[in-house]
């Protein structure tokens, strides 16, 4: 029955977890509300608080779950990608952690591991199936042939998801980090008001860079025409934004699963605690008879339970890092 501890502090989240035999007894995330006056994530200021952060998060994390440090079989941090400093301070406490313990260390991909928390819980999909990452950094369509066996088939060439929905929220004034609240006026609003274009790229490769132009100047052009066009029309903007982007990434998505005849298909990343697109998953699926595997909202956006279920996996298969491993700001899959 390995007992692990996760780490998590790739970005704004300091996060930690108790998995005890696969399965998740304590998931603490402390956010930092100090971006919101910056309009997004400043790196020095993150890297400060993930310091103040990590051993309250951690003790949380024990107490949570009813588990002794001495308990603990080995720790489990995100090593990239990610902002280096933010990386650096849950690198270090890991490797302090394991050292003063005597302790094996695991070294995970954030971006497998967003994946990987498909295998928290009892709905779990089988090999090979597709997920669609989707966070403020990626958007990427995974071809997930076994635990750590993952291949990116298509992915963004410009912006990410996450960064056209936090974009769209900028031009529209609302705060950092805008994906959430895109979310909840889209709610009252109808998708079809607005005509947003869809980018036509080649493959299963995306781009929002254009989508993110095209917002701008439809904004810009409707403010002159009507100062008040933002506050009036607002619920409406979001959902048709909402919509355009949800219909670009279920459109990709649909072409991969059609090209390797894969059924089971998943949402993973920040981005998947979208409701338009986790309703347009599931009506994607039900029209084609596949299975959708959805993760649970505490594990769309970062979060160390994913951490430490992806170092459960690697933990079985023996694979342990050295106290030499250093964080990395960028890493393929
Ligand atoms: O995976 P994540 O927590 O961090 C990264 O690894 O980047 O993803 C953060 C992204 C942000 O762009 C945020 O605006 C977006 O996920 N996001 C959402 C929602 N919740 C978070 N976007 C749309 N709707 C949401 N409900
Ligand atoms: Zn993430």
């Amino acid at each position: 029955m390995p007992v692990i501890l996760g780490i998590e502090s790739s970005c704004d989240e300091t996060s930690a977890s108790v998995c005890v035999d696969g399965e998740i007894l304590s998931n603490v995330i402390a956010n930092q509300t100090i971006h919101e006056a910056y309009g997004g994530v400043v790196p020095e200021l993150a890297s400060r608080v993930h310091q103040q952060n990590i051993v309250p998060a951690v003790q949380q994390a024990l107490l949570n779950a009813k588990v002794s440090k001495n308990d603990i079989d080995a720790v489990a941090f995100t090593r990239g990608p990610g902002l280096l400093g933010s990386l650096l301070v849950g690198v270090s406490f890991a490797k302090a952690f394991a050292l003063a313990k005597s302790l094996p260390l695991i070294d995970i991909n954030h971006m497998q591991a967003h994946i990987l928390a498909h295998f928290i819980g009892d709905h779990k999909p089988v090999f090979p199936f597709l997920c669609l990452t989707v966070s403020g950094g990626h958007t990427q369509i995974v071809l997930v042939n076994d635990y750590f066996e993952m291949q990116v088939i298509g992915q963004t060439l410009d912006d990410a998801a996450g960064e056209a929905m936090d974009k769209t929220s900028k031009i529209l004034g609302l705060p950092y980090p805008g994906g959430p609240l895109i979310d909840k006026y889209a709610r009252q609003g109808n998708p079809d008001a607005y005509k947003f274009p869809e980018p036509q790229i080649p493959g299963l490769d995306f781009s929002f860079s254009g989508l993110k132009t095209a917002i701008l100047y439809f904004i810009r052009d409707n403010v002159a025409k009507n100062p008040d066009f933002i506050s009036h029309n607002l619920p409406d903007i979001c959902a048709s934004v909402e919509r355009r982007i949800a219909t670009i990434l279920l459109n990709k998505l649909q072409k991969a699963a059609q090209i390797h005849g894969i059924k089971q298909i998943a949402l993973a990343g920040g981005v998947s605690a979208n409701t338009g697109l986790r309703e347009g998953l599931k009506e994607l699926c039900a029209k084609n008879g596949w299975e959708s595997f959805i993760p649970k909202m505490e594990y769309c956006t970062d979060n160390a339970a994913m951490i430490a279920i992806a170092g459960y996996y690697k933990y079985l298969k023996g694979e342990f890092a050295g106290q030499e491993i250093a964080p990395l700001a960028r890493m393929i899959m």
